[in-house]
């Protein structure tokens, strides 16, 4: 069943006008670094990166990691798997972890963990959304595009049950009981 969209949160223009802004910021504050190693959490991260990534005045590497995840309306659940690791070098590199979302903040804090062990020069965690409301473990992601409320929402790369990615604003959906 191909579930209703709600009303929008975050329309197109929103969103660019945002990327814009965090785009600068980040271009700014690694000015200096030589290259930096983007690292997309797939697969809700996909369209923010690409979008993102075109905006850096930055020499940058991309790359992607796989977090086994808990589906949509599902409980959070602790024990994050990583399947899909990077395969740049990111030893003595700056990376940055580009995720859609921060929810619990668990997938976040797995991959900070991992990629954390390689040895990175720095490491911080870029996300377009963040839902302070729902944060379980202790993080605080050094770019956040938009705080929204605890509601389940979709588009811009975010899905309900696989549905929706590929819609360009951010919308919420009102998952069925
Ligand atoms: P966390 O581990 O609880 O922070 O969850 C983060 C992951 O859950 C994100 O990378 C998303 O894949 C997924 N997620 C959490 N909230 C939403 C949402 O509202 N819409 C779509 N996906 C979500
Ligand atoms: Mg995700």
């Amino acid at each position: 069943m191909w579930i209703p969209i709600g009303r929008t949160l975050l329309d197109e223009e929103t969103i660019g006008r945002r990327l814009d802004e965090l785009a600068e910021e980040i271009s700014r504050d690694y000015a200096d670094s030589g290259e930096v190693v983007l690292v997309g959490v797939l697969r809700g991260a996909f369209v923010f990166l690409a979008d993102l990534c075109r905006r850096l005045e930055l020499p940058v590497m991309i790359d992607f990691v796989a977090v086994s995840s808990y589906e949509a309306g599902e409980k959070r659940e602790e024990g994050e798997e990583i399947l899909l690791d990077v395969r740049t070098p990111i030893e003595g590199r700056h990376v940055i972890v580009v995720e859609d979302i921060v929810d619990s903040g668990r997938t976040v804090e797995a991959v900070r963990r991992v990629l954390a062990e390689k040895g990175p020069r720095s490491l911080a965690v870029c996300t377009l959304l963040c839902k302070p409301e729902a944060l379980e473990v202790d993080v605080s992601p050094d770019y956040v595009g938009f705080d929204i409320p605890d509601e389940w929402v979709v588009g811009y790369g975010l899905d309900y049950d696989h549905q929706h990615r590929a819609l360009p604003r951010v919308a919420v959906v009102e998952p069925p009981e």
